[in-house]
């Protein structure tokens, strides 16, 4: 059955509108991936770099071949063993995929989602869809439909609400040079996990000026709020007295005496809890007037890594890279 909702998605998008889709790992601002008036309209919204290409969203593996070609025999391992997921692999592009999908790139992201929401309406649409983050260029990602709502109030047509993103974090992105796979971002699966099942995996070299991957820009993801990312929190506190401080710990609870708002992401310590929580613990502190974001490093082991990775862009102060927007 399609629910009145996934059929005024539909419409929006056959019309070259934008929409908002949930997927397991975070929201995603939508468009009909062939169509670069659409696609335009994403980069115009978020205020995102031309030079910052879209990951292309598919619902089966079998739609690989529309969008890409060369496939190394590790991207399909990979595709088996993690779709639908929350995986991203980088491959060589069919001629047809637009340049505004790809940065001019010659490869193309491509993933298939897990979401049942997102999965139905892939489905039943004769395009593939391309889906950024659904947050403004540099701010914090959406894990829930009120996050997205928040950014963009009535600019957005429809945001199909899902509920809370499962995964909470952003899809690991794998590319290849030649056979040789490369990791381009850490995210929702770990890279235990990747080379449990191709082997060893390479990580790429962070570039602000050119990125392969801007996901490795080095401010991102970032709240409004000064946040600092330490080792232990309860050693920096003394720091910051008399401001208002907000913290974000793994487990550990504090003294509400001691600080003004808190986040604990894991009592029990589950890193995986801890990626589902994260982006929305970010967002209500950020909404509390606090003077300083004081955050602890996780364990940096699985997901710990991604998340460490995520943080530490969220502290970073300079924008130092250079902004190409649309009119
Ligand atoms: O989990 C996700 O991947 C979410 C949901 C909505 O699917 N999407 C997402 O998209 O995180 P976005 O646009 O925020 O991040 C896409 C990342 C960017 O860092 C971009 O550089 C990288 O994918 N990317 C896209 N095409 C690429 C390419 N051809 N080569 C290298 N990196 C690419
Ligand atoms: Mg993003």
């Amino acid at each position: 059955m399609i629910t009145k909702n996934i059929q005024l998605a539909i419409e929006a998008l056959q019309n070259n509108q934008l929409i908002a889709l949930p997927t397991e790992t975070v929201y995603g601002l939508a468009a009909n991936a062939y169509e670069e008036s659409a696609i335009k309209k994403i980069f115009e919204l978020k205020k995102r770099p031309l030079y910052n290409p879209l990951i292309v969203h598919l619902h089966s593996q079998n739609q690989l071949e529309q969008v890409a070609k060369d496939i190394p025999e590790k991207a399909l391992m990979l595709a088996e063993k993690f779709w639908p997921g929350s995986l991203t692999l980088v491959l060589k592009k069919k001629p047809h995929i637009p340049d505004l999908v790809t940065a001019g790139k010659d490869t193309v992201a491509v993933r298939v989602p897990q979401h049942l929401m997102a999965l139905a309406l892939l489905e039943l649409l004769d395009f593939p869809l391309v889906a950024p983050s659904a947050n403004p260029f540099g701010s914090i990602s959406p894990t829930s439909a009120a996050h997205v709502y928040g950014y963009f109030k009535e600019d957005l047509p429809v945001i199909l609400d899902g509920g809370d993103c499962s995964n909470g974090v952003e899809s690991t992105i794998v590319g290849f040079n030649g056979d040789t796979p490369i990791l381009y971002r850490h995210g929702a699966v770990s890279v235990e996990e990747i080379e449990d099942c191709i082997g060893p995996i390479e990580l790429i070299t962070h570039n602000d000026t050119s990125p392969d991957a801007p996901g490795m820009l080095s401010r991102h993801y970032a709240p409004k709020t000064e946040t600092h990312l330490v080792e232990n929190i309860n050693e920096t506190l003394g720091q910051f007295s008399g401001k208002r401080v907000g913290v974000l710990s793994f487990t550990e609870l504090f003294n509400p005496q001691d600080v003004v708002a808190q986040e604990i992401l894991s009592p029990k310590g589950d890193l995986k809890e801890a990626a589902r929580n994260l982006y929305a613990a970010l967002h209500r502190l950020d909404a509390q007037n606090l003077e300083i974001i004081i955050a602890e490093k996780f364990p940096n082991k699985g997901l710990g890594i991604t998340l460490n990775d995520r943080l530490q862009r969220a502290v970073k102060k300079n924008i130092n890279e250079k902004m190409v927007f649309t009119k």
